[in-house]
């Protein structure tokens, strides 16, 4: 029995790192997809193969921890056998259009199709919450303290406000007069070392960090109702004093800030970085028709520029035979 399914990536428009310490964030899911095939095998393994890191991994049932990048998958396949007390092998192949390691949720739509693939293959009827819940205990995995918001919106898809005690609520946002211009600074990083270094600088400050996070956490809260009410100029305002936050916590680079001033001179409503930082990725909010410039201005500083919509579709079970 074999089973394909495909999860988006993700932008966090508000909120990423305050929203490890609980407060609210905005994330959105994008077009780009990682896809995810399943098949059961008789031979008590998991073999995972990545086209995009070109890599092949064999593990046991459980699978043994590991430090390659192919065990939080092989993990994440295993836990939709546990759920259904499957012990047969199964063969994972991973095809992802979400660069990795980019700030765009690309190890979390991975795990979230993985879940769903092994699960459509076995038969086994999760839920969403069920995917999602699954899906996160692969990326803790990853990147040691998630917040849960890359597993919860490659699961549900759409536009998303997120707080970690309270879950999340779908926005209601009408994104078909936006595209999101994404920008790569071609630097990469690791989200869980950034993590673990903001929340050590904010455990040596706490009384100056404290207010920057409850500000990061009203600034979300207040973008999301502007998102609903179509007031783009306003989230676009928003996004920049948010990156102005993400700046003071100490994740931006220069190469990062070029981008982001690039993007706001050639007239983006707003521009800010996303995800961890470090590296990776702005995001840039731009009218539809009127993105041209700033894609042209940004490709003079970035080795890849990336447009996208908003897309509704969370994670999809396309194929089950
Ligand atoms: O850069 P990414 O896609 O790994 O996103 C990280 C977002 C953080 O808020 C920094 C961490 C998290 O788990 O929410």
């Amino acid at each position: 029995m074999r089973a394909l399914a495909s999860a988006p990536g993700k932008v966090i428009l508000f909120g990423e790192h305050f929203v490890v310490e609980d407060q609210p964030a905005v994330a959105v899911a994008i077009s780009l997809r990682a896809r995810v095939r399943a098949e059961l095998t008789g031979d008590s393994v998991i073999r995972v193969s990545s086209r995009n890191l070109k890599a092949t991994g064999k593990y046991s049932i459980p699978p043994a921890e590991e430090k390659d990048p192919l065990y939080p998958v092989a993990y994440a396949a295993y836990l939709a056998m546990n759920k259904a007390g499957e012990t047969r092998g199964v063969n994972i192949e991973v095809d992802s259009e979400i660069p990795p390691g980019a700030g765009m949720g690309s190890s979390a739509a991975v795990a979230v199709a993985t879940v769903a693939a092994t699960a459509g293959a076995l038969g086994l009827e999760l839920s969403l919450d069920e995917v999602s819940k699954l899906a996160l205990e692969s990326e803790k995995i990853v990147h040691g303290k998630p917040s849960g918001i890359d597993n919860t919106i490659a699961t549900f898809g759409g536009a998303i406000a997120y707080r970690k005690s309270e879950g999340f609520v779908k926005l209601n946002v009408d994104f078909s007069d936006l595209v999101l211009v994404l920008a790569d600074t071609g630097k990469p990083r690791n989200t869980g070392e950034l993590v673990k270094r903001v929340l050590t600088l904010k455990a040596a400050f706490p009384s100056v960090f404290e207010p920057l996070y409850y500000a990061a956490g009203r600034l979300a809260v207040e973008a999301a109702k502007l998102m609903e009410r179509g007031d783009w100029e306003a989230v676009g305002s928003l996004m920049n004093v948010n990156h102005g936050l993400l700046s003071a916590i100490g994740v931006s680079t220069l190469e990062l800030e070029n981008l982001v001033y690039s993007a706001r001179r050639a007239g983006a409503l707003g521009a800010k970085l996303t995800g961890a930082g470090g590296g990776g990725f702005i995001v840039a909010l731009c009218k539809k028709g009127e993105e041209t410039t700033v894609v042209q201005e940004l490709e003079r500083a970035s080795p890849r520029v990336l447009v996208s919509g908003v897309s509704e579709r969370g994670v999809i079970v396309e194929a089950k035979s």
